[in-house]
């Protein structure tokens, strides 16, 4: 299973790539998780990268280029795996291409997640996101048990500083501009599967399934 979830923000790639990545026995690489995760080491990535996420900009191709090249030479991730965020230019698809080709590998599919923008405001601006173990909830659509507290682990839940109303809507025009054009890219490799991203989480799910090619 070689699949990448590309969607705006807010679409649900995060969600659903969790919970599929165990169902399949592969590796979540979510650029964004290893840039927050880096931001909040502090390491050299960190650094690089911070200024560029907390105004809801796309870190520079180069940086995501070099980490994800060296993520996928990673042994975990030579059987398969769910790439969320990423590629999320031209560039980096290229690249991407580059990358699996070299070691006789290729991507499955592309999953686009279909979202209106009036529900990926709502959903972002109401996000929290567990510290710990990175799982989401939603103030109001899907909140924890207990406030503030994952009920996965136990672990205190935050909101994305990137979350506030503004930044979100720079994200959003970044994702137009940007990435949106992976859309005609991936449907000229003939890769591209839509799927509604509104509606019940699980029903997506079965979606995206059938989107990549899993029979069960
Ligand atoms: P990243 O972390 O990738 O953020 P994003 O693409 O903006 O996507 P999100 O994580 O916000 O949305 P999601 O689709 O995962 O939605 P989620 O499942 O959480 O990137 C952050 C930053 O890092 C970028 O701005 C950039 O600076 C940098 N970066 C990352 N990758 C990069 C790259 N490749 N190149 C350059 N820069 C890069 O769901 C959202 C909410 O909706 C949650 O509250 C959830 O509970 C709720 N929800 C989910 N599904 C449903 C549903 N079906 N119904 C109702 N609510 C739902
Ligand atoms: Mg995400
Ligand atoms: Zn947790």
């Amino acid at each position: 299973m070689r699949v990448a979830f590309l969607g705006p923000p807010g679409a649900g790639k995060g969600t659903q790539a969790r919970e599929l990545a165990r169902e399949w026995g592969v590796p979540h690489l979510a650029t964004g998780d290893m840039l927050r995760e880096a931001v909040a080491a502090g390491t050299r990535l960190g650094l690089a990268a911070q200024r560029y996420m907390e105004q809801g900009a796309l870190v520079p191709d180069d940086v995501i280029i070099d980490l994800m090249r060296e993520r996928l030479a990673a042994a975990d991730a030579t059987k398969g795996f769910i790439l969320d965020g990423f590629p999320r230019t031209i560039a980096q698809a290229e690249a991407l291409g580059k990358v699996l080709a070299e070691t006789g590998q290729a991507l499955g599919a592309v999953v686009f997640f279909d979202v209106s923008e009036a529900e990926l405001l709502r959903r972002l601006t109401g996000r929290r996101v567990c510290r710990q173990c990175q799982a989401t909830y939603h103030l109001v659509s899907a909140p924890p048990a207990k406030t503030g507290i994952c009920d996965k682990c136990g672990g205190e839940l935050y909101q994305r500083e990137d979350d506030s109303e503004k930044t979100v809507r720079n994200r959003l025009e970044v994702y137009t501009r940007q990435t949106a054009p992976l859309l005609d890219y991936y449907r000229g490799h003939s890769l591209l599967r839509t799927v509604r991203g509104e509606g019940p989480i699980d029903g997506i799910r079965r979606a995206i399934r059938e989107a990549a090619g899993d029979a069960r």
